[in-house]
């Protein structure tokens, strides 16, 4: 098969929610809405920009309101939140958020390590969001976490996520999340998965959402754009990670994805520059060197002196 490099990456950016939410020093909401805000002028057409869970679970985005209520909307950016219950969705809604973005995972243990419920209940609970969202103009988004393998449970049925996928599609949420938790996905896991959902979904509608944890991020990405994925989360830096998954590391990296895009000719619409400049922020911010890999070592179009031109100049 001949991949059609020609059609757009979207790229969501996740930082500021799955970035921070696992950070352990306190970014100040002043801090939180500059790094949106700065977000907002990369060329991003959307961004999880927090979540409304239990302040007691995720300290470190306890302030989602003010951030939303102070955050420079850029036209065309959709600005997303994750929610896991019903009053998620109310406090959402309450501070102007565009999207929901409803979490479950195919894991019955992680769902109760995480969400402290049952597969079913979380879904009886997204019921009663998608009655509270209608007709507010909200989009809902589901995410299935743990799709491609979960710490606790180990491999996942992938009849059990179509199950999911299909129950998400009957309650009206249109457009889906596959979340691969802590990074326990492969290349040809992902494509066999990945076009099997795509024969109930169109592409604009699937999101695929990789960790790095064992640095097969971007093969997974790319094997999932062979077979006709479109959209990906991925955050600045590649921080990131679930609290409540032993070993949780860092999403796949937003500019090694966007240098990635660029030197193979996909178009993201992302200034990578400017990514690297923000990302080259964030150890100062966080208090911690974070596992990107391009802002570390530059672009390849970026030139150094020769040895002996060092020498002179720096004489
Ligand atoms: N936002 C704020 N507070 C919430 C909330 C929400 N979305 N949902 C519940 N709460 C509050 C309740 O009001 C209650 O408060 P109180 O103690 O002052 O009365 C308290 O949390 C307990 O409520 P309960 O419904 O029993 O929740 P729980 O303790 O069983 O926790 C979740 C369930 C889903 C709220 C919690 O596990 C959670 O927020 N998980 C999200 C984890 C996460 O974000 N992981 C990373 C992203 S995948
Ligand atoms: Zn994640």
């Amino acid at each position: 098969m001949i991949t059609d490099f020609s059609e757009r990456l979207i790229v969501q950016e996740v930082a500021p929610r799955d970035g921070l939410q696992i950070e352990p020093r306190w970014v100040s909401t002043d801090n939180k809405v500059a790094l949106i805000d700065q977000l907002s002028g990369a060329g991003f057409s959307r961004i999880e920009a927090g979540s409304f869970v239990s302040p007691k679970a995720i300290p470190a985005l306890r302030d989602g309101e003010e951030v939303f209520a102070r955050i420079r909307r850029q036209p065309g950016v959709v600005y997303v939140a994750l929610i896991p219950n019903r009053k998620g969705a109310e406090r959402a809604i309450h501070a102007g958020v565009d999207e929901l973005n409803l979490v479950m995972s195919a894991s019955q243990t992680h769902n109760r390590a995480n969400m402290r419920m049952r597969c079913e209940e979380s879904l009886a609970a997204f019921g009663d969001v998608v009655a509270l969202a209608a007709g507010t103009g909200l989009s809902l988004n589901g995410t299935i976490a743990t799709t491609f393998g979960c710490p606790f449970e180990g491999k996942i049925d992938e009849d059990r996520v179509m199950g999911f996928v299909e129950q998400y599609l009957e309650m009206g949420i249109g457009a889906i999340t596959l979340a691969d938790t802590t990074g326990m996905a492969n290349p040809r896991q992902v494509a066999r998965l990945v076009e099997r959902v795509l024969r109930t979904l169109p592409s604009s509608a699937l999101t695929l959402h990789f960790h790095n944890t064992r640095g097969l991020g971007l093969a997974n990405v790319l094997a999932a754009y062979e077979v006709g994925a479109r959209r990906f989360d991925s955050a600045l830096g590649g921080l990131g990670g679930c609290p409540f998954a032993p070993g949780a590391s860092g999403n796949i990296c937003t500019e090694d994805l966007v240098n990635l895009c660029e030197e193979i000719g996909i178009e993201t619409g992302i200034d990578l520059p400017k990514l690297i400049a923000m990302s080259r922020q964030l150890p100062a911010l966080l208090g911690h060197e974070v596992p990107g890999q391009v802002a570390k070592a530059g672009r390849n179009c970026d030139r150094h002196p020769a040895p002996w031109e060092q020498e002179i100049t720096t004489v």
